[in-house]
């Protein structure tokens, strides 16, 4: 490769790095495999490797993701906590032995294998026997205090039965078990809602809710594998650590292996390989780790991973297969997604007849075309994705694909907006599938929940332009409906009384069901709950949405530029003309409660006459907030008897320290 094309991939594997970073670690919602991430990953160690010159200051390689949001309070772990190094083959593992060996000597060694849990990496603090905190990986320095969520889980010890160490960090993973995964796709599947893709993103995104009912609905289980902080440190392994742990009841990996030497490592491996499939739990591959805590010690650490340890990843599962067509979808908000048309294949199980291009960049990264034999990748319950073209194979005039100019549907030019990788289709409103999707989301369980207005009815009616945009659904005339396939009149008068009483949903209902880009169930909620109107959502400002706890930058412009939208403003004017309740009863306006009303409180301590729960009832009635960490959008800690870190965070931010007493006058 000539010096310029090495920077440009070298800048093209750094941004896609971070792009993939961002997805999986802050938003939970990965495009790519892991195992496609990784080879991103190694492909740009290679290549840094053979040109140290263009090496930037900090390597994409040495980081550790960053999974903190705003809404969370941020805590600085006492130890950091690292990430480990990769590998997919066992010669690796020999090679990490010699590493070993050359650092500590070539004494034989003893290691610990253990499953790899694919969870969220969580940290949990013990003061005094106590458990008091839970708090993300984050960027590995600090991260989010996600103790108020993490209290819903129910397999982790409160308190520790003695002896145990002044403070302790436990470390390990929070996960969904492939049982609750799928009762929860299951009961999404009978609403007609989009199923989620994995277990671990959708544990990942769960024990971020800022809404802790909706956080409550959904099972998470605690399984610890490591060691943070610990004053004092009496163990000389890890294996007596993990005794330790097992006698305070915390839940711990389903087996281990303590062996000496890599073979017996690697056979280890191929042991757990057999059994992982009997978890409950998602698992992509082992971890090895010296089990000695001193030679740990004296092998010390990389800036983002120790050395005294190593992951071994199990390959996801491939086949090769003819790519016959690439569609072209329209989304809900005109994105033009290319999806691989496949010649049907077995893969992990399921027949794969379709597979994500994600978007025309990496089309012409990995030069696909029509015809091809491809290279198809199933990891987990990841959709399918294309890694690579069997090149030998290409069929003789077989062309470079050209990415769609314009909308495959209504043919208007598609637009590409800078530094973002999908094509967009700009007509909003005449453009079919965006109209049908945009109306058939609108009417779903999860916005205003339309009874009789399913997918197929919404086709329908948008192809007969019966309705061409929401308005357009509250004037539709029962002669209409009666043209519809397998529609007779007590159907069609069932739906237009299903529409009449969808007029007085509650407003966060009609708020979701206008689809604002980045405005998901739990937004549209802070939303009715903060501003109470449309009219008032119409006028509101970044600075103002900022403010609300739980909404950020990305999400505030969105609703600025969505409610600034002169077609916006008018359907939603024409809604409002058909009758529908653009807002939403203030919780109680008298006097006093207007202190308590959208203010936001943490409660900490024993309190004297109550339990933190009823205070909670309490705020909760008089339209307050009751939140479980202490950040600089708190108006009020209140704080009781032998009150802990919460107290001194809320001092150090400035944060109005009340008692129960000054509660109860607030609430009077
Ligand atoms: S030990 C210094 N053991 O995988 C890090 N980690 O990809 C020592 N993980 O950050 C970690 N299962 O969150 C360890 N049995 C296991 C694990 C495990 C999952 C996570 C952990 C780590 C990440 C690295």
């Amino acid at each position: 490769m000539a010096d310029d094309a090495i920077q440009a991939r070298l800048d093209e594997l750094r941004n896609s790095i971070r792009h993939h970073n961002e997805l999986y670690y802050r938003e939970a919602v990965p495009e790519i495999s892991d195992r496609e991430y990784d080879r991103l990953k190694e492909e740009l160690t290679e290549l840094e490797a053979q040109y140290p010159e263009l090496v930037i200051e900090e390597s994409l390689v040495e980081v550790v993701g960053d999974d903190r949001l705003s809404g969370f309070s941020s805590y600085t772990h006492r130890e950091p906590m690292q990430s480990l190094d990769n590998t997919y083959s066992f010669e690796e593992l020999e090679e990490f032995e010699k590493r070993v060996e050359r650092l500590l000597g070539d004494a034989p060694k003893e290691y610990l294998v253990e499953p790899k849990i694919d969870g969220v990496a969580v940290s949990l603090t013990y003061e005094n026997g106590l458990f008091v905190r839970a708090v993300t990986r984050g960027n590995g320095i600090e991260g989010d205090d996600i103790t108020a969520n993490f209290e819903l889980i129910d397999n982790f010890p409160r308190q520790l039965s003695p002896p145990y160490p002044d403070i302790l960090e436990v470390r390990g993973e929070i996960y969904m078990t492939n049982e609750e995964f799928e009762r929860i796709n299951e009961q999404r599947r009978a609403d007609g809602q989009p199923e989620f893709a994995n277990p671990r993103n959708l544990a990942a995104g769960t024990i971020k809710m800022l809404d802790r009912k909706e956080a409550k609905s959904r099972k998470l289980t605690w399984v610890s594998h490591g060691r943070g902080f610990c004053e004092p440190l009496n163990y000389e392994k890890l294996s007596s650590f993990f005794s330790d742990l097992d006698r305070w009841n915390f839940p711990l990996v389903e087996n281990h292996w303590l062996v000496n030497g890599i073979q017996k490592s690697i056979e280890a491996v191929q042991n757990l390989d057999e059994l992982r499939k009997t978890y409950s739990y998602p698992t992509d591959g082992a971890v090895i780790k010296l089990n000695s805590l001193e030679l740990q010690d004296q092998a010390g650490s990389t800036s983002k991973a120790p050395r005294w340890a190593i992951a071994y990843k199990f390959e996801a599962e491939q086949a090769v297969t003819r790519l016959n067509d690439i569609a072209i979808q329209v989304g809900r908000t005109g994105t033009l997604s290319p999806v691989a048309i496949l010649e049907p294949v077995q893969l992990a199980g399921t027949t794969v007849s379709r597979a994500t291009l994600h978007n025309s960049d990496e089309i012409a990264r990995k030069d696909v075309r029509i015809g091809d034999s491809v290279i198809v990748e199933k990891a987990g319950e990841i959709i399918p994705a294309i890694i690579e073209v069997v090149l030998a194979q290409r069929p003789e005039g077989a062309e470079s694909y050209a990415f769609p100019e314009s909308c495959p549907s209504c043919g208007t030019q598609v637009v590409r907006a800078d530094g973002e990788a999908a094509h967009r289709c700009p007509n909003t409103i005449g453009c079919p599938p965006q109209v049908r999707r945009r109306i058939q989301f609108f009417a779903s369980r999860q916005c205003m929940d339309i009874e009789g207005l399913g997918e197929a009815v919404v086709d329908q009616l948008v192809d007969k332009e019966f309705a061409t945009t929401i308005p357009d659904l509250y004037s539709l005339k029962k002669e209409d409906l009666l043209t519809l396939e397998k529609f007779a009149e007590k159907s069609a008068d069932n739906l237009l009384q299903a529409l009449e009483e969808s007029k007085s949903r509650e407003l966060w209902r009609l708020i979701h069901g206008f689809g604002i880009p980045h405005v998901g169930s739990s937004a549209s909620k802070l939303l009715a709950k903060t501003f109470f109107s449309l009219s008032a959502l119409l006028e509101v400002k970044v600075d103002a949405l900022v403010e609300v706890e739980g909404i950020g930058d990305i999400v505030a412009e969105s609703i600025v530029s969505f409610f600034g939208d002169p077609d916006n403003k008018s359907m939603i004017e024409a809604l409002m003309a058909a009758g529908l309740k653009a807002e939403e009863e203030p919780p109680d306006q008298s006097a006093n409660k207007v202190a308590v009303a959208g203010k936001t409180f943490v409660l900490t301590g024993t309190l004297p006459t109550m339990k933190r729960s009823e205070a909670k009832t309490l705020i909760e009635a008089a339209g307050g907030k009751a939140s479980g960490s202490v950040s600089k959008k708190t108006d009020f800690l209140v704080a009781g008897e032998s009150a802990g870190s919460k107290l001194t965070k809320a001092e150090s931010l400035g944060v109005s320290v009340i008692s129960e007493a000054q509660l109860l006058d607030l609430l009077k």
